[in-house]
């Protein structure tokens, strides 16, 4: 049975975005800076993280509840052992309808096909730059860009539908915005542009560094002439734009200077079960206790209700009118719940 449950503010829940590890091959200074996530960091070991049999259970009791759409993230999600029996059994859940993972790409040349063979629908690629040099400056170990496109292709190659997804910073990548837009309109792939965000409390955001999704229009616009186009679905968090004349589209992903929170229906799982309401939530309800002491899905599922039901999380339009009240507050860290 699938009813659906709505939040103080009217939300439906929809999505279900499953964190499979907090680890990652990559040390992006806006998610993990390399000084904060060092040789001595210490990730979550084996026994905290959901086992799959323990995510798949999850997934059966959130579809029940209204979920359709998965995307799996990370850390990085191919960090994880073995992904493709996840996906797998993913795939048998009765009312998922999509399935995406969110990756860095570096190991998606070795993983795309066995992936689509389980029944992953999409990939969603990140990728901030073209310029060798700046991307392995930004990827924090010297990652190469061919290796990313490499992955990409694999994934194209595979079946797999791909987005590409670049987060801008003034001053980092800001040049790298045509090229890219350039790059995969030729390619023929969707490319979303990111305004930085200030996920978490160790990537040392600052409101100058985020160059708004107006400025990258206007830039793209005046290059190659860009339309408005309607969202795909209620809540998309991308605002879409089509190459006038072409199919060819790019999205805009606004966080900071238009908040999209009055319809935002996505809930995160992290690695070691806890669930999180918001990206930007200070804490999550644990639900792997639960889990392992035996409680019936029934009671999970209550549990699950409950902690939707009173959700009254809009971080985003709050901080568009203060910024400044909201510094000092703790918020979970992008690692632990992928995006
Ligand atoms: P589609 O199903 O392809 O439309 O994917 P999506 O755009 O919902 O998901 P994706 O993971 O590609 O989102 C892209 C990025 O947008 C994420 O990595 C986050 O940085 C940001 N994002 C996604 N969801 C939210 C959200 O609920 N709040 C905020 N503030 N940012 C989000
Ligand atoms: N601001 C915006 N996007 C971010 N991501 C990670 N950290 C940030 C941030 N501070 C994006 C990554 C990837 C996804 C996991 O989230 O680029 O696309
Ligand atoms: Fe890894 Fe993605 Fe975070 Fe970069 S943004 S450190 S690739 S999880
Ligand atoms: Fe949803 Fe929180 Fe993002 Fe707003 S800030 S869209 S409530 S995850």
């Amino acid at each position: 049975m699938t009813e659906q449950v709505l939040d103080t503010r009217k939300r439906p829940l929809r999505d279900l975005r499953i964190s499979v590890t907090d680890r990652c091959n990559f040390r992006c200074q806006y998610c993990m800076p390399a000084e904060i996530f060092g040789p001595d960091f210490e990730f979550l070991p084996q026994h905290k993280l959901l086992s799959f049999e323990e995510i798949t259970r999850l997934t059966e009791i959130f579809t029940s509840l209204g979920v359709g759409k998965i995307r799996i993230t990370g850390g990085e999600p191919l960090m994880r052992k073995d992904l493709p029996a996840l996906i797998r059994m993913i795939r048998q859940v009765e009312g998922v309808s999509d399935i995406a993972m969110t990756t860095n790409g570096s190991l998606l040349s070795r993983h795309a096909k066995a992936l689509k063979e389980a029944g992953l629908d999409r990939v969603t690629v990140s990728l901030d730059s073209l310029d060798e040099e700046r991307f392995g400056r930004m990827n924090g170990r010297g990652y190469r860009v061919t290796d990313v496109l490499s992955g990409i292709e694999a994934a194209v190659e595979a079946g797999l539908s791909v987005k590409i997804n670049m987060v801008v910073q003034r001053g980092v990548n800001d040049q790298d915005i045509l090229p890219m837009a350039r790059f995969f309109r030729e390619q023929k792939h969707t490319l979303r542009f990111i305004e930085f965000m200030d996920v978490g409390n160790s990537n040392g955001w600052k409101l100058d560094q985020v160059v708004p999704s107006s400025e990258i229009v206007r830039m793209i616009h005046e290059e190659m002439p860009l339309e408005a186009i309607d969202p795909n679905y209620y809540g998309e968090v991308a605002s879409r734009y089509r190459y006038v004349g072409t199919e060819q589209e790019i999205g805009l992903i606004s966080s900071v200077t238009q908040a999209f929170c009055s319809t935002c229906t996505r809930a995160r799982l992290s690695a070691e079960g806890k669930l999180y309401n918001c990206l930007f939530a200070s804490t999550g309800s644990d639900l792997r206790a639960p889990l392992r002491e035996g409680q019936s899905d029934a009671e999970i599922r209550e549990l699950i209700r409950k902690i939707w039901e009173q959700r009254d999380d809009r971080y985003s339009e709050i901080r568009l009118n203060d910024t400044p009240g909201l510094a000092g507050r703790a918020k979970v860290e992008m690692s632990h719940i992928g995006g």
